[in-house]
């Protein structure tokens, strides 16, 4: 199993771009909520892009550092960065700690798609310093509700290629679910002061964030055409999603965080 959406595929910087411009505005809300400080460690896991590194760094300047790890770097290196922000090609599942005693450790969709995800938690969480914050930001992709639509047709086709796109995802061994577990899942691991908070908006056609489904569908574009879809579907499908007669709620981003536990049992 693998990463469905390979980093070296032209779409890559059309999906980073609609995350930053969709999504950071509220992460960055979120990560504030922590308490991010001057003088912080930071470690920004999957880091895409790396806006959210650079802010981070900017955030934790004077004193402060940021690592941000990527298993393909190559993107966030086209972007210049602070000097506190370290840039690092590292696998989360796999590679020696980057490091430890962190004081916030941030992740957004990159669990998701990881099979090991529950494994990736627990060494995310050792990771960090007791008091430290872990900051998880999922998708729930199981709530796309299509707002508007020029026909019923085109409904029924935006669910079909959605719950084609989404299959792959779980061949992958993604979870599309994963969003909703998560607050569960810290709970369980021991950590403490748990809590989150949901950011959705409406997509219409021609927009800029219905640009992720572009780029999504347009990766995968050779295995729905082997699972069934026709050109014409496909066609059909891109038109689409430039039509502003057609709104589709936007992926349901929940984010979760929760504190190590200032002294453990045990300890
Ligand atoms: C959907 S993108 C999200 C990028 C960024 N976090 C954001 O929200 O804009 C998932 C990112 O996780 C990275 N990734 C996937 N598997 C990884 C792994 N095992 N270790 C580290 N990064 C990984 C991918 O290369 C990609 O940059």
């Amino acid at each position: 199993m693998s990463y469905l959406f390979d980093n070296a595929a032209d779409q890559t910087p059309d999906r980073f771009s609609v995350l930053e411009a969709r999504y950071d505005s509220f992460s960055k809300e979120q990560l504030n909520l922590t308490g991010l400080d001057p003088g912080w460690r930071c470690l920004e896991v999957g880091g895409g892009g790396g806006s959210l590194g650079n802010w981070l760094g900017e955030r934790v300047a004077p004193g402060g550092e940021v690592t941000v790890t990527d298993i393909e770097p190559r993107w966030a290196k086209t972007r210049p960065r602070p000097a506190n922000v370290r840039l690092v090609r590292h696998d989360i599942t796999r590679d020696p700690a980057p490091g430890d005693g962190y004081d916030l450790v941030h992740a957004r969709l990159v669990l998701l798609h990881l099979p090991e995800r529950l494994r990736v938690l627990d060494r995310l969480v050792r990771m960090l310093r007791p008091g430290g914050w872990l900051v998880l930001e999922e998708f729930d992709c199981g709530w796309t509700p299509v707002l508007a639509t020029p026909d019923e047709g085109a409904t029924a086709l935006f669910e079909r290629v959605h719950a084609a796109l989404m299959g792959l995802l779980e061949q992958a061994g993604a979870e599309p679910l994963w969003g909703r577990r998560v607050l569960g899942t810290m709970m369980r691991a021991g950590l403490h002061e748990v809590t989150a908070a949901t950011y959705a908006e409406a997509w219409q056609g021609g927009g800029e964030g219905i640009g992720l489904h572009r780029a999504n569908v347009g990766q995968v574009a050779a295995r729905l055409r082997e699972s069934g879809f026709g050109e014409h579907d496909l066609k059909r499908f891109s038109a689409l999603l430039d039509d502003p007669a057609f709104v589709v709620n936007s992926y349901p981003m929940i984010s979760t965080r929760g504190r190590r536990p200032r002294q453990e049992a045990g300890r």
